[in-house]
């Protein structure tokens, strides 16, 4: 029967990018995530008995933990590996035998690696849902979401805001993923970095057709007017030279000079970690969000484990 509101389902779904959500369902995620605030700080047994799998090929601090830690807040339990050397990985089992493997122990599976499209990979392969906690220089879902519930959180909306993201952005996932969704919103969106670290082409020719996107924009120019400045790091493991690199090392770095003339009202985000793009002088400005936003990791992160096994509409 047509009841005029749309269905939106996410039992059973992977998270492999970010593409495959719309407006609505993104909202509804960041909704949920609200709802999970209470139970970060008083815990819940809404996924007892059911486990998570974190499969991280790749180094990881916040993603992996706080899959983790979102997962013991709701009563569930965690297995997987952070050091793919000590796994089977190492005897040269290939990605579609270990998902093939962990399926059986695990009621959902988030996994980082380095090769862009392992999830959708091991999503084809296997019987359990398949997050992805960054593929490659290619996305970062989850870490896009917990963006997009800090801005709104922070600024009480995401219509109507301009957004510039600093730095590497062609090899870091996060500004991909980011860019992805700010799209479906009524977003400016500012791209600032050197030459060589230019926003990858697919993602521009994407976005572009969305919103207003302006490339190679000026910092200290769009500096009065930006509402949220999202800062990266330099990924320096995805360089496929050491030279290139040197070049761009050091390249930009936020400190207070360069936060001179920003809105009073401006929020800082980045996803951490960080090396030296912005200097610890700012961390203690009332502009620096971005360790709130580790913070809103875990919600943003107990909402789609919730949602996915179904314990959540
Ligand atoms: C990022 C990543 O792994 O892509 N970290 C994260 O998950 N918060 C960013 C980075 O490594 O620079």
């Amino acid at each position: 029967m047509f009841s005029g509101a749309i269905q939106m389902n996410f039992m059973g779904r992977d998270i492999v990018s970010i593409e495959d959500f719309s407006q609505q369902e993104i909202n509804h995620i960041l909704d949920i995530a609200k709802t999970m605030e209470p139970l970060a700080k008083t815990g819940s047994d809404m996924l007892k008995g059911k486990i998570l799998a974190t499969l991280f090929y790749e180094p990881s601090t916040r993603t992996r933990l706080s899959f983790e830690a979102a997962m013991l807040k709701l009563g569930g339990a965690n297995i997987g590996f952070a050091e793919p050397d000590f796994a089977s990985v190492r005897k040269g089992e290939n990605l579609a035998d270990t998902i093939r493997t962990v399926e059986n122990y695990a009621d959902i599976i988030a996994l980082r690696h380095s090769l862009e499209g392992a999830a959708k990979l091991a999503a084809e392969f296997s019987k359990v849902p398949i997050i992805n906690g960054g593929t490659g220089a290619e996305e970062h879902p989850t870490q896009a979401f917990t963006d997009l519930y800090t801005i709104r959180k922070e600024k009480g909306r995401i219509d109507g805001l301009k957004v510039a993201l600093i730095g590497d952005l062609r090899y870091g996932r996060t500004v991909h993923s980011l860019a992805y969704a700010l799209a479906l919103y009524d977003i400016e969106l500012f791209l600032v970095s050197p030459e060589t670290l230019r926003m990858r082409k697919d993602v521009i020719s994407t976005i572009k057709n969305k919103i207003p996107v302006t490339e190679d924009a000026n910092l200290e120019a769009i500096m009065p007017k930006i509402d949220v400045l999202y800062v990266t790091r330099i990924q320096k493991e995805r360089f496929p030279d050491a030279t290139e690199y040197a070049k761009v090392k050091g390249a930009y770095k936020i400190d207070l000079k360069t936060l001179k003339n920003a809105r009073k009202d401006m929020i800082i985000l980045h996803p951490l970690p960080r090396v030296d793009e912005i200097a610890s002088e700012v961390d203690n400005t009332p502009l620096a969000k971005y360790f709130q936003q580790v913070h809103n990791g875990i919600v943003v992160r107990m909402a789609l484990l919730s949602l996915v096994l179904g314990a959540i509409k």
